[in-house]
């Protein structure tokens, strides 16, 4: 998959479906040369690169003025030779200079892909290779590693960079991306995935034009309002054809994504660690591993460009067990009680789901220390026994004698004034000591760059871990970071912290994940405002957003599945009115829209009527029946809410093309509706199946479709909020 053409000094990474292919420079330094559908070997760098005469740029060579750093698209650019586009790695030597000169020194090749110490990376065995090239500074004595993997089956390469400083001097790293590309061409659509709490991942679109286009954190996490991920794309693209790249970070801090297009329309794009306040000291001998940068290729439009992430970070990032056994239907108390509960409580909500056929209950804020609203007793990991007099070993205990397994809620990253913690420790958040601390939900952040810090949480959730039957942890993050200030760190170290902070992160969540193998965690931050690759690799899965508003939830889970696979969409059946917009629909919808996730509810089902407790045993059912094929089977989109802003329809589709489930849904109704069929995708046009009953031919669905017949005729009047369901099986 990985070759290196000596003569030519080419190297061609190829799965043979796409080409990712750079090149040595006649001055030591690498050029990008291609990234898109294959193109084979037998490649020559002048037929790729137009070496050119032009005014005003500078030339690396005294006697060749066709060599200049400016017009050459680079694989790993530096700064200060000549190229003023922004580079992927500058540094700060100890005589204050910024200048680097990396050449090329050499490159080992070898099968599968090695971890990367500290952070979450995919991983892949067999169906993977790697090329490691070693650049060189002999003025600095150090040695950048590039890290490329390219995957088999999936159109998919990671990349990221080393640092290792030899003996001469310490340096300072001011940026470092993991990737960088140049292409040829900047005629791209740049997709992002924005919003704001309750509102996360809502496609955006652009066309990209001279000068930069970015997005970023400088939040300490990756956030709702820009979520680490970017698609480019051509114009004609769309869900089925044509040509599109994603780009994806498995990181969970400060990062950045941005498209820079120059005077000639190159695009550079590069991704990794927001520059902004991340300032590195690498002292003689010591390294740094930045975090994962994913590549993707389709050219087959936008849903086969998922499907590139959705199958490496099923296959290849979430821990292999969750993706084997199936998830848990579960319940969750927050929305039924808020702070508002006791052991009877909790325990009848419980009966009544276990009635339902709901396979976990999870027991949200509150349970612990002084919780009975958000001022207070946060970091106080010991449960409230005039609430739970049992403690969550009891309770844990009742859950499980009810034939249901039971799951707890933490927020271990904070600290509310009012706690013990914050009374024993108040040293141990993050502050600058000169200045008052400003507060997000009454809480304070604690100092996760800290050892001492997160070893104290990890001490408090084990011993809660240790003695109850807890298989499911809801890991919360409910503010963002504020007086970012590492106390701790030395002068020289301060612009560490933000990235210090989300390796402590990381260690806390490998450490819970190992001593706790039965453990499956869910990642939250307020909803999705930390719904990223990085925290995947620890947790399965992730509570996608605060709003559980089915209509809001068509935008959201449709906007998430773009860079993420629908295993690892948390999504609730809650009550109406809506908590989060007051919106009342059809318990039929909400069941409809949570279908397409890792369903569960939200709600006091003792509060429901008999009818609708009977139909959620037959919607669990029918969730159950299908939950093959919705949590490891492909997913489509068919009709983005995005571009109609009334309807959406989906797909997912057994591996095998034996079964799908597609859901249809409607936000406002009108008289005289068009008339209206959704045509099918990813079935095999050769069988026959069977839909709701009905018999089709694949092909029938796939050309002509099924016809939506409940708007017009007899049944014209559906209201509102509607939607539909068809279940299929090949006959
Ligand atoms: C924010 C989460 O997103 C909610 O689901 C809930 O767990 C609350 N925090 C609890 O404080």
């Amino acid at each position: 998959m990985i070759t290196y053409d000596k003569n030519n000094k080419i190297f061609n990474l190829t799965n043979n479906k796409m080409s990712y292919i750079f090149c040595i420079l006649k001055n030591g330094k690498l050029g990008n040369l291609y990234y898109g559908d294959a193109i084979g070997e037998n490649l020559k760098i002048d037929q790729m690169i137009h070496f050119e005469k032009t005014s005003l740029t500078v030339n690396y060579f005294k006697n060749d003025d066709k060599f200049s750093m400016q017009n050459i698209k680079q694989e790993f650019p530096e700064y200060g030779r000549g190229d003023y586009r922004e580079p992927a790695i500058m540094l700060t030597r100890e005589n204050g200079s910024h200048l680097t000169d990396l050449f090329y020194k050499n490159h080992t090749i070898y099968k599968g892909k090695k971890g990367l110490e500290g952070l979450p990376s995919t991983r892949g065995e067999e169906s993977c290779e790697t090329l490691v090239i070693e650049l060189y500074d002999q003025i600095i004595d150090l040695t950048v590693k590039l890290y490329y993997t390219i995957y088999k089956n999936i159109n998919a390469i990671t990349r990221h960079v080393e640092l290792i400083n030899g003996e001469k001097e310490s340096v300072k790293i001011n940026r470092l991306l993991s990737a960088s590309i140049d292409f040829f061409d900047s005629d791209y659509q740049w997709l992002q995935f924005s919003g704001d709490w309750s509102r996360e991942r809502h496609l955006i679109e652009k066309k990209l034009s001279e000068g930069i286009t970015s997005i970023g954190s400088i939040k300490g996490t990756s956030s709702a309002e820009h979520n680490p991920f970017i698609i480019l794309k051509r114009e004609t693209t769309d869900e089925f054809k044509g040509e599109a790249y994603g780009f994806s970070f498995i990181y969970s801090g400060n990062f950045l994504a941005q498209g820079e297009v120059d005077s000639r329309k190159t695009l550079r794009m590069m991704m990794g660690i927001n520059p902004f306040q991340f300032n590195w000291k690498l002292e003689k001998k010591e390294s740094f591993v930045s975090p994962e940068v994913v590549l993707t290729y389709s050219n087959n439009g936008l849903n086969n460009l998922s499907h590139q992430l959705h199958d490496l970070y099923n296959k290849d990032l979430v821990q292999k067990k969750w993706m084997t056994q199936k998830r848990p239907v579960l319940i969750n108390n927050w929305e039924a009680t808020y702070f508002n509960f006791d052991e009877n409580r909790i325990l009848n909500i419980a009966k009544e789901a276990q009635q339902v056929g709901i396979d976990l209950f999870v027991l949200d804020d509150g349970w612990f220390g002084a919780r009975n609203d958000d001022t207070k007793g946060l970091g106080d990991w010991i449960v409230n026994k005039e609430k739970l007099p049992n403690g969550i070993q009891g309770l844990s205990k009742k859950i499980n004698d009810l034939g249901m397994k039971f799951g707890l809620w933490f927020e271990p990253e904070m600290v509310n004034e009012a706690s013990n913690l914050f009374k024993e420790h108040p040293d141990y958040i993050i502050s600058d000591p000169q200045r008052n601390s400003s507060v997000g939900r009454n809480q304070l952040v604690l100092d996760f760059s800290r050892k001492e810090v997160v070893d104290e949480i990890y001490r408090m959730m084990a011993h809660t871990l240790k003695n109850s039957t807890v298989e499911y942890i809801k890991w919360d993050m409910n503010r963002f970071i504020s007086e970012p200030f590492g106390k701790d760190l030395g002068l020289e170290h301060k612009g560490e912290f933000f990235h210090r902070y989300i390796l402590g992160l990381y260690s806390l969540l490998e450490k819970i994940n190992e001593n706790f193998p039965q453990i499956m965690i869910e990642s939250c931050a307020s909803g999705g405002n930390r719904f990223d690759p990085g925290l995947l690799y620890y947790a399965p899965q992730a509570w996608t957003s605060d709003n559980t508003d089915a209509i809001s939830r068509l935008f959201i889970q449709y906007g998430t599945s773009y860079g993420y696979p629908i295993s690892s969409i948390g999504s609730h059946v809650s009550e109406v009115p809506n908590h989060q917009v007051g919106r009342l629909t059809p318990l039929k919808t909400r069941t409809d829209v949570a279908l397409f996730g890792t369903f569960g509810y939200e709600l006091d089902i003792g509060k429901l009527s008999n009818e609708e407790k009977s139909q959620l045993k037959e919607d669990i059912k029918l969730f159950k029946e299908n939950q093959e094929v919705i949590q490891k089977g492909r997913f489509y989109r068919l009709i983005s809410p995005f571009e109609t802003n009334n309807e959406t329809a989906w797909i997912c589709v057994s591996n095998n093309k034996e079964e799908a489930l597609v859901g249809f849904y409607r936000i406002r109704n009108a008289a005289s509706n068009p008339l209206k069929k959704i045509i099918l995708t990813g079935l095999n046009p050769q069988y026959n199946y069977s839909v709701n009953g009905n018999e089709y031919s694949g092909i029938m669905l796939m050309k002509f479709g099924i016809l939506l017949t409940d708007f017009y005729g007899e049944n014209k009047v559906t209201g509102d909020y509607y939607s539909k369901l068809f279940v299929i099986k090949k006959i």
